[in-house]
């Protein structure tokens, strides 16, 4: 039996509550919450507080699941990691890159696995079409329709670029895991129609190129009334040898490939995680894979702010000195001063 404590019990804390309750080799053993009330109501009769490290000693954890905000993130797994807790991370891995470099070499320092929780590429459907991708010989493109017309209320509307900080890293991170491939360079133009409710930028256009040479077009809107796309957007990828369609909620159409069985969502997250606890193998979201996908966004923020291509490596190299320029922790440092190829560290 694992057992986890919870750090916020928020929105997204509930459905990982769900996902605790739903695991036979997972108990929920305290939550941690700013908001007292929060973590008492979410965890009746069991240990909780605001600080992660003492509620999981107290509570006799063997691991922390960590679903605060993105500002959070950077602290809360930290300390849960220099605490002796494995953790698993809901996503962005950080709030930025820099933050995300610093988390990576403390899971290194530590010695402790942190794994992010991208739960939308875990999805049986999208490894059915990573399989129909692989048949298709040379890719040319892969692209990425989403469009949907949320009223959230709350941060989402209040962002700079919501729609790429929230969840256009979603797809960005299954282009990766689609194609094999990671990032190069990214053009990308953002924008706001005059009927938008979001104060940020709720539409935008990317070209990624990938290693390898293959184009990821990602095109989306966060106001877009009318007929909506699945919440994965819906794909299509172009090779030699033919196409592979996508509509995000069903099965993929392209070439024949065995049947997939592949870990779903959180819940599949967390029993990926809890496996690699048991072997000590190291797992698909371990945080040194995850990284290049937020750089994709901060990339893609970057170009639609300056109006020019950016390289991921210059976006790399700049994190990295920024994550040196604030790190407080010696053994972190230590572990950043030794990278000296920031893309070969992250594997
Ligand atoms: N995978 C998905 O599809 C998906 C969907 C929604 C949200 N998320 C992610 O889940 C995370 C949480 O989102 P949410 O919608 O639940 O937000 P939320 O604001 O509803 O909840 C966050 C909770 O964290 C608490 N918190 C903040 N800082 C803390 C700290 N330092 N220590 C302890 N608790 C702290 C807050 O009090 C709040 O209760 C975000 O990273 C978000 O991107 C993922």
């Amino acid at each position: 039996m694992t057992r986890v404590v919870l750090v916020g019990a928020g929105a997204m804390g509930r459905a990982w509550l769900s996902a605790i309750a739903e695991n036979p080799g997972v108990e929920l053993a305290g939550v941690v919450d700013l908001d007292l009330d929060a973590a008492r109501r979410a965890a009746p009769g069991l240990p909780t507080g605001t600080d992660v490290v003492s509620v999981a000693a107290r509570a006799g954890a063997d691991a922390v699941i960590n679903v605060t905000v993105p500002a959070a993130h950077h602290a809360v797994t930290t300390a849960a990691l220099f605490a002796g807790f494995p953790v698993l991370g809901e996503k962005p891995v950080a709030d930025t890159v820099a933050r995300a470099l610093s988390l990576t070499a403390a899971a290194e320092a530590g010695g402790r696995l942190f794994m992010v929780s991208q739960s939308r590429r875990w999805n049986p459907q999208l490894f059915t079409l990573r399989d129909m991708t692989a048949g298709l010989g040379p890719i040319a493109t892969v692209g990425t329709e989403f469009f949907r017309a949320p009223h959230f209320g709350g941060f989402r509307e209040e962002m700079a670029q919501p729609l790429l900080v929230d969840m256009a890293i979603h797809a960005f991170d299954s282009a990766r895991f689609l194609l094999g491939a990671d990032p190069v360079q990214v053009s990308c133009q953002t924008w706001n129609p005059s009927w938008s409710w979001f104060a940020g930028d709720a539409c935008a256009a990317a070209v990624f190129e990938m290693t390898g040479g293959a184009r990821y077009v990602y095109h989306g809107s966060w106001c877009a009334p009318g007929p909506e796309s699945s919440w994965n957007g819906s794909w299509r990828v172009v090779g030699q040898e033919g196409t592979a369609l996508w509509d995000g909620d069903h099965d993929p159409v392209g070439p024949s490939v065995p049947a997939v069985e592949a870990p779903s969502g959180i819940a599949g997250a967390l029993s990926v995680f809890v496996e690699a606890l048991r072997t000590g193998e190291t797992p698909m979201g371990e945080v040194h894979g995850n990284v290049l996908s937020l750089a994709m966004v901060e990339a893609a923020v970057r170009s639609s702010a300056e109006g020019r291509p950016v390289m991921i490596d210059d976006v790399l190299s700049q994190a990295h000195s920024e994550a040196l320029r604030d790190e407080t922790r010696p053994e972190v440092r230590k572990v950043l001063q030794g990278w000296t190829d920031v893309r070969a560290a992250l594997g």
